[in-house]
């Protein structure tokens, strides 16, 4: 499949784009400071923190899983069945329980991920959401693939 451009530069602070690629479903979230500080608080609760099992990207091997900070690029794609998670930025379902800080649940059999698309402990996903290949055209432009 071809290569996708998004731009980004509308895309509000705490909102999720999604954009399709090789037929798949791959979100752009705008990440705000306070989601980006949520992530180091869960390093304990989380199947591979730092990416370990996962194939991906070089510049994605880091805590924030990205390029720049701020947009996290993931498959919006659970990788238990490939099921569609929904995006909790911060009302989580009952089940979830009240320490919720934000990210991603699959409803097909309940795997959770975080604002990077880390899989939390105890769920049926194996992996964290899949990083693609994407680069930085210009500050307000990205091209995934
Ligand atoms: Fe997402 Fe099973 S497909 S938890």
């Amino acid at each position: 499949g071809a290569p996708v451009e998004v731009d980004i530069d509308k895309l509000e602070p705490g909102m999720l784009l999604t954009v399709e690629w090789r037929g798949k479903p791959i979100w752009v979230l705008r990440r705000t400071e306070a989601m980006l500080e949520t992530l180091e608080k869960l390093n304990a609760q989380l199947a591979d923190p730092d990416s370990l099992r996962e194939q991906q990207p070089a510049y994605a091997q880091n805590m924030t899983r990205s390029i720049k900070p701020e947009f996290l690029v993931v498959e919006g794609v659970c990788t238990h069945l490939g099921c569609a998670p929904t995006f909790r930025k911060d009302i989580a379902p009952a089940d979830l329980g009240p320490d919720w800080l934000g990210g991603f649940f699959c409803p097909c059999h309940g795997s959770k991920f975080d604002l990077a698309g880390r899989v939390y402990s105890g769920v049926p996903a194996p992996t964290n959401l899949v990083v693609p290949p994407y680069t930085y055209l210009s500050d307000s432009r990205l091209l995934i693939g």
